[in-house]
């Protein structure tokens, strides 16, 4: 049996998180190569999971999307942020195949279904079949229908922890465009260290550093993500990387030892 890898792209590290629908072209392209050679060396099945950056928290916050939608202009909206991602998702899609990733983007809206902004149904079915025949699915932060809310927004940490849970992959790692979690924002204060390992141990302190990082992210911001990844980390090994440092990315699909933060909780 091969072993199953996740990787996510954070929407920090393929996009710009100050322009809108801006991708990073450069840095996705060095990024699916990386991925692409340690996927040749080793032979592992992989699941891509993209999120929004500047594609789809901008235009969903525009629209007041994060507690769902009621109004027209909410549907347009909600509409226009799938578009947003799919063209986002589609770009993603197409470095993998520059590389010889047989990549294939599966838009959640079709399989997932929420209840106050948690996922209640994911027919994991499309992606289990494109695994199998050795297909690389890559799945996206996108907006849902929510049971409650008419419609609302699944992360794309959301998407991860979810499919962990069924597809219990060997490895999950995430890359970002900082090193990996920090006692603060290591972009706006010095004084923030690297977090080199979440356990049980370190857990509460972690999250009450992390309770005020400021973002226009509709997802629920770092706290929310760390929640998602304890979530995530007890299906399988997580590991957050610097996607923007090349050679991380191989590096730490390779097994190599790399900068980062592992969550073993
Ligand atoms: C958000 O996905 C997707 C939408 C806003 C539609 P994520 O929450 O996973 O995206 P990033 O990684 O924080 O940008």
């Amino acid at each position: 049996m091969k072993e199953t890898v996740f990787v996510k792209l954070g929407g920090s590290a393929i996009t710009d998180k100050d322009k809108h629908a801006t991708a990073k072209h450069m840095e996705l392209a060095r990024i699916a190569e990386e991925i692409a050679s340690a996927r040749q060396a080793k032979g592992f099945e992989l699941v891509v999971v993209h999120g929004g950056g500047s594609f789809g928290h901008v235009t969903a916050k525009k629209h007041g999307l994060a507690d769902g939608f009621r109004t027209e202009e909410q549907k347009r909206g909600f509409a226009e942020t799938h578009k947003l991602m799919v063209e986002l998702n589609q770009m993603v899609c197409d470095e993998f195949l520059k590389h010889g990733v047989p990549a294939i983007g599966v838009p959640p809206i079709h399989l997932v279904l929420q209840d106050r902004k948690r996922i209640t149904h994911f027919d994991t079915r499309p992606v289990e079949l494109l695994l199998a025949e050795d297909f690389v699915p890559v799945l996206f932060g996108d907006v849902v229908f929510d049971i409650a809310l008419n419609g609302s927004i699944c992360s794309g940490d959301q998407i991860i922890s979810y499919l962990a849970k069924e597809l219990r992959p060997k490895q999950i790692v995430l890359g970002t465009d900082v090193d990996g979690i920090f006692t603060a924002d290591p972009k706006t204060d010095k004084k923030a260290e690297l977090i080199e390992e979440v356990t049980n141990a370190n857990l509460p302190e972690v999250l009450a550093a992390l309770s005020g990082a400021k973002t226009h992210d509709v997802t629920g911001g770092m706290k929310g993500k760390v929640s998602e990844l304890i979530e995530l980390s007890k299906s399988g090994d997580v590991l957050i990387i610097n996607a923007s440092k090349p050679g991380r990315f191989r590096d730490a699909l390779l097994g190599k030892e790399v900068v980062g933060t592992r969550i073993r909780v």
